[in-house]
């Protein structure tokens, strides 16, 4: 999938939506040669690759050259980049300045998270051809203000309150909205209420598609696990695994051979 017209047109097709959270250019080339529909360079590498414990340390400088590595590795892709903490909260004209910085990068469209209070920024980066993924339900961003990192939309003004949310998301022009960590049910209902892709994480199987991160689907982070996740190869076996071999074949003189040397 290259562009987000593809992107919206599966809401339509009913063929779900792949997206991966990537952040250096080996995991963009390998994705660009799967099948895996687009990636999402998320701010969540402040905490997958620099061991933070939240999203806050990722800037817009960071995310450009973050993006920038992704775009020099999967071309061929439709490619996300996130708005850092706050970069949609500075008012439009800083908006558009962090959108320039990393559609210049070479992201296709960026990832804002919420929307309450700043729909005019949703509003005026669409209408200046900026395609922008919204993002609901747990929202890192906020996370002292959701008292940590909790499933959202429990009970009946919860859910109608992200469906409220979704709506405006759609209303500002919004490709598309993920939605994590909230029951499937809200999920469904969300996903009925508006005419454009959800993308859920931890939000059960009726989303449009479904996100999860590298790091997180291939086992790469093996400490780390949550309801939602699942391991779709053990990844960590094979790095540890291997950083034994070497370490061995170093100790018994084994490497390298004869062929391996000039
Ligand atoms: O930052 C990120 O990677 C994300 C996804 C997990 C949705 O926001």
């Amino acid at each position: 999938m290259k562009s987000v017209l593809e992107f919206k047109a599966r809401k339509t097709s009913g063929v779900k939506i792949s997206m991966v959270s990537a952040y250096t250019h080996w995991e963009a080339r390998f994705l660009e040669t799967s099948p895996v529909d687009c990636i999402l360079v998320g701010d969540s590498l402040a905490v997958v690759l620099d061991g933070e414990s939240t999203t806050f340390a990722a800037t817009t400088e960071i995310m450009a050259r973050h993006t920038r590595a992704v775009s020099r590795g999967a071309g061929g892709k439709l490619i996300i980049a996130d708005f850092p903490f706050l970069a949609a909260r500075r008012g439009v004209v800083a908006a558009v300045d962090c959108a320039a910085e990393l559609l210049r990068a070479g992201a296709s469209a960026v990832k804002i998270e919420g929307v309450d209070g700043h729909e005019d920024v949703l509003r005026h980066l669409t209408q200046s051809g900026v395609p922008v993924l919204g993002h609901i339900g747990l929202t890192p961003q906020s996370l002292h203000a959701l008292g940590g990192y909790k499933v959202q939309g429990k009970g009946v003004a919860a859910s109608a309150d992200l469906v409220r949310q979704a709506r405006a998301i759609e209303t500002a022009g919004c490709f598309g909205i993920v939605v994590e960590c909230v029951p499937p049910a809200v999920a469904r209902e969300i996903t009925a209420a508006v005419g454009i892709p959800t993308i859920g994480i931890g939000a059960g199987a009726d989303c449009d598609g479904q996100v999860l991160v590298f790091h997180d689907l291939l086992g790469l982070n093996p400490g780390f696990s949550t309801r939602f996740m699942r391991r779709f190869a053990d990844g960590g076996a094979v790095v540890t695994d291997g950083l034994a071999a070497f370490a061995k074949a170093v100790a018994k003189g084994d490497y390298p051979n004869r062929k391996e040397s000039y």
